[in-house]
């Protein structure tokens, strides 16, 4: 129907090198629908070592990490991570979203409790899905409603409690502080994804749990190369015992290839930059706030949002495509989400920031999305 109607907004495509500025179907698009937090996906830096890294290695691993699949580049990589991360030790996945779904399996069994928000992301719904344990949700952000599944729980289990740390629709933080105080009171274990707080939050990037000085609390921290770390891949850090059971016993770690050398050396590459290049951290919350204070002064509904993910609200299906493909036909990208990303009424598009934009580049997107939501109606 949506196609019918000329507002089908999927797999458009990019032609050109991705920055806040693309190419789509030969007209310049300003990008505000990139995970790209850093502005890195483009960096000559990255570029060269991945090049480096393909002449020196090849284009493929041809094998799992448990067999022929290990180059010294994946171990140094998770050398760095851990340490930068803060846990005992790390493991690298092909992808973010194998992370989730070959980790969260290994650490609840039969007997056991696994908690989840209901707005986390749909790699822990098929990594919760695929567990032996009884699977328990609680409302969004809702401690009260957390602590009424805790309490359900038969002492002496594993009780575990998994939330992104940033939701990436609604950029939103997690309470973690709260979280950790139920963890303790309860006796149970910790898992953050921090697939969107990677880069953004913390010191140099080192995410939600650092921001809020939680990572030794936090028992285990899984995160992504697909967002600010300009590649793809995912990685889990936690203390020696549970990555040396992960690494016998997570299926997608043991059963899948692992991750090119290209890949794997553009993540090392772009950590450096992350730990040697503050500003980019900085920028990035300079435009983040001013964004903020400009979409809340248009009139837009913004939600609770407190990250560079900005979610415009529609409260309508349709309008959602419609506004999608105005503002696309305006010179800005931004992406919808619908159902079963958000609730029925909750429809949004997300906007979401580079350390790259500019504030022109903000302000030109912004007065534009004002003009289409006006014609819409969905801001008076
Ligand atoms: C919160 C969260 N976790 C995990 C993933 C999966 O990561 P990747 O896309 O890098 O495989 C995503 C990706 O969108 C995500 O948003």
């Amino acid at each position: 129907m949506y196609m019918e109607k000329g507002v089908y907004p999927y797999f458009r495509e990019i032609d050109s090198h991705q920055d806040t500025e693309v190419m789509m179907d030969g007209k310049k698009v300003l990008m505000f629908g990139s995970n790209s937090y850093m502005g890195l996906t483009y960096d000559q830096r990255i570029i060269d070592a991945a090049i480096a890294a393909t002449r020196k290695y090849g284009t493929g691993c041809a094998g799992s990490r448990l067999l022929n699949g290990t180059l010294d580049i994946h171990v140094q990589l998770e050398k760095e991570l851990a340490e930068f991360i803060g846990k005992d030790e790390a493991l690298c996945f092909s992808t973010g979203f194998t992370v989730n779904e070959g980790v969260i399996p290994q650490l609840v069994g039969r007997g056991d409790y696994i908690i989840c928000d209901d707005r986390d992301h749909a790699s822990i719904v098929d990594g919760r899905r695929l567990t032996f344990a009884t699977q328990l949700k609680y409302k969004h952000n809702d401690m009260e409603a957390l602590e009424k599944e805790l309490q359900k729980c038969e002492p002496d289990t594993i009780k575990l409690i998994v939330v992104d740390s940033v939701f990436s629709m609604e950029g939103d933080l997690a309470n973690l502080p709260e979280i950790i105080r139920l963890k303790k009171k309860y006796n149970a274990t910790v898992y953050v994804d921090e697939a969107h707080g990677v880069g953004v939050f913390g010191r140099n990037g080192r995410g939600v749990c650092d921001h809020f000085g939680l990572t030794d609390e936090v028992d285990i921290i899984m995160g992504t190369f697909s967002k600010s770390l300009a590649s793809i891949g995912g990685f889990v850090a936690a203390d020696k015992d549970i990555i040396n059971w992960l690494r016998h016993n997570a299926r997608s770690y043991i059963f899948q290839a692992s991750s090119t050398p290209a890949a794997t050396a553009a993540a090392i590459e772009a950590l450096h930059i992350l730990k040697t290049e503050p500003q980019r951290q900085e920028n990035l919350w300079k435009i983040t706030n001013y964004a903020l204070k400009r979409f809340r002064e248009c009139g837009f509904e913004i939600g609770d949002t407190e990250s560079p993910i900005i979610p415009l609200y529609v409260r309508d299906t349709d309008k959602t495509f419609l506004v999608t493909k105005m503002a696309f036909d305006e010179g800005v990208f931004i992406n919808p989400v619908i159902p079963p990303a958000c609730a029925p009424q909750d429809t949004l598009v997300r906007f979401a920031l580079m350390a790259t934009h500019t504030k022109e580049q903000i302000d030109f997107a912004i007065d534009k999305l004002l003009k289409c939501f006006k014609e819409l109606e969905i801001i008076k």
